[in-house]
């Protein structure tokens, strides 16, 4: 489904003070408590917890909603990568390229393996990999075996581009969409079945949460397919054979009972983030600020709205992040922890500034677009069930605080 159509935005009146949590998964729950209750009880008198009829089920289910062929459920997003990168070959002493701008795990995985992360910077527009800083990357380390591109926030990387630099180069392409179910690129092609293999976390806070960790990986290669089967299984095939070693990853029965019956409302959760997307940025807009493809450096109102998704694509708003001046930013946010709004800052500190990597050799300035949206990044909250006067509450209170402090 691509989401072109404006959505409609939700009619707000006068701000008054109200709580307002970063993300309220009780709220969510609520909605659905009357069709969870009875598989969960189903799995229970089942006795039957890992693997199974409800995890082959949520694996076709997820095949066909991200339209690709095979769909493996493993333990949670983080394992994900790391079987896509060992199906791949991946290990000791290899490199693997993916940006410095995302959640730990995209690197951790590279390093569990034994091989070396090649940082490579964003677009500060939509914090996504920028392919210029690959191809520069690739010529400072040419053996790189493998490409690693986030959809982060839940806006799809430039695939056309990171995909003509891999077939150039011969190198294979995990798509990182942990926070990225459903999303489209312009072509509306939907992310996890363009790259060699997709992998997806079920963390409660993505769009499609389980009830504890869980994750998912997309292929259309049937030999890599079969492969990270086995893998997510020690390698296992027949039972107790072994050709490879692999790790026990396995998606247990209750989280997929529970994502079978949240994938049926997952459309309209992410349609719900889009509406209040453009709730937050008409109000912004209107008062000033511009979108984040103008620098904050430019001046004018201090606030930048996210990028919008390109015409075709679809952004399912796993986050809602604005920028604010560094010099502020912190200010900003203790001003909406005191409205009783919650924010978060994702990510505080770029990966290749983590001391678990300063043993790579990329100090401060070596990637700065990813330095800049360290210091001046906020996410707000954007969860489908935000009510009008949360949202009013929440456009208010960052427009007022961004005018009081720049
Ligand atoms: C971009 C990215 N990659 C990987 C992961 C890892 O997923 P999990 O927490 O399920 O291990 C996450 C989860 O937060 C993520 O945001």
């Amino acid at each position: 489904m691509s989401t072109t159509a404006a959505p409609t935005v939700p009619q707000a009146k006068a701000a008054t003070e109200t709580n307002v949590p970063l993300l309220d998964l009780k709220a969510q729950y609520a909605t659905i408590r009357a069709e969870i209750e009875p598989v969960v009880r189903e799995v229970i008198e089942s006795q039957y917890f890992i693997g199974g009829p409800k995890v082959e089920q949520l694996e076709r289910e997820i095949a066909v909603y991200c339209r690709a062929d095979h769909a493996i459920g493993c333990a949670n997003g983080s394992d994900a990568i790391l079987i896509a990168l060992q199906a791949l070959d991946v290990g000791e002493g290899d490199e693997v390229l993916c940006p410095t701008y995302t959640f730990f795990a995209t690197a951790g995985a590279v390093h569990r393996l034994g091989a070396k992360p090649v940082f490579a910077d964003i677009d500060p527009a939509t914090y996504n990999i920028c392919p210029n800083s690959i191809r520069e990357q690739l010529r400072r380390h040419p053996k790189v075996k493998a490409l690693v591109p986030v959809h982060l926030f839940g806006q799809a990387a430039d695939l056309d581009a990171i995909l003509d630099i891999a077939k150039e180069k011969g190198l294979p392409v995990v798509e990182d969409a942990a926070q990225a179910i459903g999303t489209e690129d312009a072509h509306g092609i939907r992310v996890g079945s363009r790259g060699a293999i997709g992998t997806f976390s079920f963390f409660p806070s993505k769009n499609l949460g389980g009830f504890g960790d869980g994750g998912i990986i997309t292929s259309n290669d049937k030999r890599l397919g079969d492969r990270m089967r086995r893998l997510r299984n020690h390698g296992m095939e027949p039972r107790y054979y072994h050709d490879e070693v692999g790790l026990n990853s396995r998606l247990d029965a209750l989280q997929a009972a529970v994502l079978s019956v949240k994938l049926r409302h997952l459309d309209n959760w992410s349609a719900g983030r889009q509406r209040n997307a453009a709730f937050y940025d008409e109000r912004f807009l209107a008062a000033g600020a511009k979108t984040s493809a103008t620098p904050l450096s430019a001046g004018g109102f201090a606030l930048r709205t996210p990028q919008p998704a390109p015409r075709g694509a679809r952004h399912i708003y796993n986050q809602y992040v604005i920028r604010v001046p560094a010099a502020i930013r912190d200010q900003v946010r203790d001003e909406l922890t005191r409205r009783k709004i919650g924010t978060e800052v994702y990510y505080p500190v770029p990966l290749h500034l983590q001391k678990c990597f300063a043993f790579l050799g990329s100090g401060p300035g070596s990637f700065v677009q990813s330095e800049l949206a360290a210091k001046e990044t906020i996410a707000l909250p954007i969860y489908a069930d935000l009510t009008a006067p949360q949202l009013e509450w929440v456009a208010t209170s960052v427009i007022e605080a961004v005018r009081s402090l720049s």
